[in-house]
């Protein structure tokens, strides 16, 4: 239920994550209705700007390009409820100032039970000074509620995580935060639960008996260029894998949870994660790129460290050791600078068995996750005529085409107004966060030279499909290109 008397306040407001995320989500649900009818949003930053200045910026993602008067209406009543507090992230008497600025407005509202939910858009360094700072200085006391989201980076490794966790801990309670990884909040990955579930189907194949080898892959067409700094100290895996393509193999991989409710959800991806032991040298594949078709290489971006050997690309191939699952390859992969923008998760099943049909292809279930969202099965069908020859083609379910008029919700639409709810299933655990670290950390602390020397990525040019050593990497563990036959 959302709650009437509601104030969201969103902490480094005039950052990034806050204009092309935060705020265009929040519009977005602003519009459709879908906050409390009296919400208001309280920017809070560093930056000193006054009221005019900061509704210009707070909106300069919210494009009207055919000057729609529906929509500017909209952005001006969304202008209405915005409100700016300049301050420092560690200074207590700054965040006196800012709940001064949430009592005057909530002095508005008509009951004294009033609820705060604050969005921490900002740099992992201040995660802790503000956790303090909201819990001593804004909460509310009177009845209300307080929630809290946060989004990565959760630290770096098992340790650092466990140790920034442990210290929003002594502030804020499970119950009480929010962490994001903004693909549980994409319509596919959403849609992975229905077509699992709600298939039998889907569900009688979803084990090793079917399956030969899954492939989750995240492709960008652009490189780190002005955000070379922050990535190098992360690099690819941090970035994506042991985040975004780990949870979402966690929920086409985990059993059915007993009901929709957080925690039996939540439960069974634990209990997923917890038999996937942690990643092999072996199974990593590690690549950087370089200048292409007069496209800059990693390393000739002046924010990134001279002879850095930090991976863009990365393949792992992670298993899981319990019996739906054994034996059976998940490949995750992830790159920048590649030949396109796909997210896709490709399931491979085995070969028919030898004796009528030979050389066949193999049936593929591919989920595209973005861009344009479909759901596709690669199937042989009789070619149609006078003889019996088999030839692949595809059963597609692709969602522009299928549901016409669907509006597809943006992620941060679907968590803002889940975190609104208080539904957490859509949300990373503690002890979640805790099994990713510990299946990644020890190929992160031998990529970062703390087991060793550390390995060098092959190279791959700006705007290709990976390293060449990518198609070797898949075939190594099973998976067939349609083409093998
Ligand atoms: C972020 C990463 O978490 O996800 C970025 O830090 C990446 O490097 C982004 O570009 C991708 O998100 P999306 O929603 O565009 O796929």
């Amino acid at each position: 239920e959302l709650k009437e008397n509601t104030i969201i306040i969103v902490l480094g407001a005039s950052g990034d994550l806050a204009k092309k995320k935060t705020l265009p989500a929040l519009f977005g649900l602003f519009r459709q209705s879908f906050l409390p009818r009296d919400v208001k949003i309280v920017g809070y930053a560093r930056t000193k700007m006054d009221h005019a200045e900061f509704l210009k910026r707070g909106t300069s993602y919210l494009k009207n390009p055919n000057d729609d008067p529906e929509l500017s209406k909209s952005i001006d009543d969304f202008k209405s409820v915005l409100s700016y507090v300049a301050g420092d992230y560690e200074d207590g008497s700054a965040f006196d100032n800012l709940n001064q600025h949430l009592e005057e407005i909530e002095s508005h509202y008509q009951s004294k039970e009033c609820n705060r939910i604050f969005y921490l858009a900002l740099p992992p360094s201040v995660f802790i000074p503000v956790a303090k700072n909201l819990k001593e200085h804004c909460y509310v006391t009177k009845g209300g509620i307080n929630r809290i989201i946060v989004e990565k980076p959760f630290g770096k490794d098992t340790e650092s995580a466990r140790e920034l966790l442990g210290s929003l801990k002594k502030y804020w309670t499970e119950d009480e935060t929010f962490r994001i990884d903004h693909y549980l909040g994409k319509e596919m990955v959403k849609n992975l639960l229905v077509l699992r579930f709600a298939n039998v189907a889907m569900n009688a194949a979803w084990d090793k008996n079917s399956i030969s080898n899954v492939q989750i892959t995240f492709k960008e067409p652009f490189g780190t260029e002005g955000r070379g700094g922050y990535f190098d100290e992360f690099g690819i895996i941090r970035d994506i894998l042991q985040n975004h393509l780990l949870q979402v193999l966690s929920v086409l991989a985990m059993e059915r949870p007993v009901s929709f409710a957080a925690e039996d959800i939540r439960d069974e991806k634990v209990k997923l994660l917890r038999a996937i032991p942690p990643i092999e040298r072996d199974d990593v594949l590690l690549g950087q790129y370089v200048s292409a078709n007069g496209k800059p290489g990693y390393l000739d971006d002046d924010t990134v460290p001279r002879n850095s050997v930090c991976p863009t690309f990365a393949a792992a191939t992670l298993w899981i050791h319990n019996p739906r699952w054994e034996g059976v390859p998940f490949i995750l992969k992830a790159g920048k600078a590649l030949n396109e923008a796909k997210v896709e998760v490709r399931i491979q099943f085995k070969d028919v068995t030898q004796g009528i049909f030979k050389d066949i292809a193999r049936n593929e279930l591919v989920i595209r996750i973005q861009p344009s969202e479909a759901v596709y099965l690669k199937l042989n069908a009789k070619t149609p005529g006078l003889y019996t020859r088999a030839m692949p083609t595809e059963m597609d379910l692709t969602y522009k085409r299928r549901f016409v008029d669907a509006q597809i919700p943006e992620a941060y639409e679907a968590l803002i107004l889940d975190a609104l709810k208080g539904d957490h299933s859509n949300f990373v655990r503690h002890d979640e966060l805790d099994v990713a670290w510990k299946i990644f950390t020890p190929i992160l602390h031998w990529i970062d030279g703390l087991a060793g020397p550390r390995p060098r990525p092959v190279t791959y040019p700006y705007g290709s499909r990976g390293p060449k050593e990518l198609d070797p990497f898949v075939s190594k563990y099973g998976f067939k290109r349609a083409s093998e036959g």
